[in-house]
């Protein structure tokens, strides 16, 4: 069985918040163990929480198109979110909540060991860029211990608003030369207790 498989399966009997009592599937991520790139997203919603899979409705039919964009195919990278269970009525995760999961994505990022890690909207981005605005550092990135961070505004919110679109689409264009300057630099990947996430 792989790591994320059985990690998986831990995150399916996760009671740590009260999202779990709400939750028709649990959501944990999906995508190749071994991807070069983890999109992280925010929190499941209706369609995710039914399917048990990450950007599946609008806002996942969006990022497929970006990611087409790029010539990547959602099986090339790795999906996930911030909460892996969907908030009841589409409210806005908790800092509780938050916090009761922040220890599955951080045992998939050590899985996974991705060269790059972007964020989707202001919960991912506040994990990796603490303190940052997203309308300030969105399309830019920092590069620690040869991983680089990179924030995007959220797909749902780039659908619904015009200006946001064009900027999301911009910016997505910039990760394949991101990527080929870290593939260029990076004899050894970071080991998992390099990684250093948010404070
Ligand atoms: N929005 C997210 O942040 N994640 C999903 O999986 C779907 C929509």
């Amino acid at each position: 069985m792989s790591a994320l498989t059985e990690l998986y399966g831990e995150i399916a009997h996760c009671q740590l918040c009260e999202l779990a009592k709400y939750r028709t599937k649990v959501v944990p991520g999906e995508g190749a163990e071994d991807a070069g790139i983890v999109f992280i997203g925010e929190a499941p919603g209706w369609h995710e929480d039914q399917q048990g899979r990450p950007f599946v409705g609008p806002a996942g039919l969006y990022l497929d198109e970006l990611l087409a964009s790029i010539n990547l195919k959602r099986e090339q990278v790795y999906i996930a979110n911030v909460i892996k269970c969907r908030p009841h009525g589409n409210r806005d995760p908790l800092p509780t909540e938050i916090h009761s999961c922040r220890k599955w994505l951080e045992r998939q990022i050590e899985i996974i060991c991705p060269k790059m890690i972007v964020t989707l909207g202001r919960y991912s981005m506040a994990m990796f860029f603490s303190g940052k605005s997203i309308s300030k550092i969105h399309g830019t990135a920092q590069k620690r211990d040869n991983v680089i961070y990179y924030a995007m505004y959220h797909p749902a919110a780039a659908l619904h608003q015009q200006s946001l679109r064009r900027a999301i689409e911009e910016d997505m264009l910039k990760i394949p030369l991101l990527l080929a300057e870290v593939e260029g630099i990076a004899e050894d990947k970071p080991q998992p207790q390099q990684l250093t996430m948010f404070e």
